[in-house]
């Protein structure tokens, strides 16, 4: 995948660089810098940004330059991701709710806002066929990376986890340019980025990183998004918010499902 001037593709704008973590890293990261055409960093950047760091077992990670955050990563064989995925109360669960899993699980489900991957995945993981659309150059090659390593991972024993990933289809653009083309799905999922002051702890902090590495989409940006998800879904849309912000680009849900600290609006 050349993820560097890709048609409708946006920039991360806070992408700094991809550095080596260690010696043997050190082609990896060239090769991903050039997908990314993105520069080799030597050392620890002194802008304020985000780095790409080429490392085991996962592959990439991101980190902000500022303070010492927590490194960022996609690794679908890591034991938190496999815990989640084996633990999912499939008739209680708020996101297998909103999409419709519980009641079917062979649906076909377009994720346009995959991100780091987690729900895409467990919506896979309980049999449906996905395809992920991601914007941002950087979290689309670390996606590509993670669906490779958990192929490979899943060769050692993880089969639910292999027939999961194959079940994921990934595509590398802007969602809204890309519903158009696809055949209809029977739910269209998003997740956009959603202001940092409605969101708390952990999960807070991973997504100040993806902030920093993409920022904010305009509101045109999500009334355009929305639009073309309800052209594009059969049965429905689910929309990930958090638990007291409005709806996406002010479209009223016909209900909603809350979770703890989020809410899933739901449109028909
Ligand atoms: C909050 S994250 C999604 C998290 C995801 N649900 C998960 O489980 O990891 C939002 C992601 O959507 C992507 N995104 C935002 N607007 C997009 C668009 N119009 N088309 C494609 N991707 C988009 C961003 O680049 C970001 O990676």
């Amino acid at each position: 995948m050349y993820l560097a001037d890709a048609d409708d593709s946006r920039i991360d704008t806070g992408l700094l660089g991809v550095r080596a973590a260690s010696a043997e890293k050190r082609d990896l990261a060239a090769q991903w810098a050039g997908q990314l055409g993105a520069r080799l960093l030597t050392g620890r950047p002194d802008d304020h940004g985000v780095a790409l760091i080429a490392d085991q077992p996962a592959g990439l990670e991101l980190i902000t330059t500022q303070g010492r955050p927590k490194p960022v990563t996609v690794d679908f064989t890591a034991a938190q991701i496999l815990r989640r995925l084996k633990g999912i109360a499939v008739r209680r669960d708020p996101l297998v709710k909103a999409i419709g899993l519980h009641r079917r699980r062979d649906l076909t489900v377009v994720d346009a806002t995959a991100g780091l991957g987690r729900d895409g995945l467990v919506l896979a993981w309980l049999g449906a066929e996905v395809r992920w659309i991601e914007s941002s150059p950087t979290l689309a090659l670390m996606l590509n990376q993670a669906i490779e390593l958990a192929r490979d991972s899943a060769l050692g024993g993880q089969e639910r986890l292999r027939e999961a990933v194959d079940r994921l289809k990934l595509l590398f653009g802007q969602a809204e340019c890309i519903l158009p083309s696809l055949s209809q799905a029977d739910v269209v999922y998003l997740d956009p980025m959603y202001p940092l002051s409605s969101m708390r702890g952990g999960v807070g902090k991973e997504a100040q990183t993806l902030q920093a590495l993409i920022g904010k989409p305009s509101p045109s940006d999500e009334e355009l998004l929305i639009r073309r998800a309800l052209s594009c879904a059969k049965q429905r849309v689910a929309v990930k918010r958090p638990l007291r912000a409005s709806p996406l680009a002010g479209h009223r849900p016909i209900r909603h499902i809350a979770g703890k600290s989020i809410r899933f609006d739901i449109y028909e």
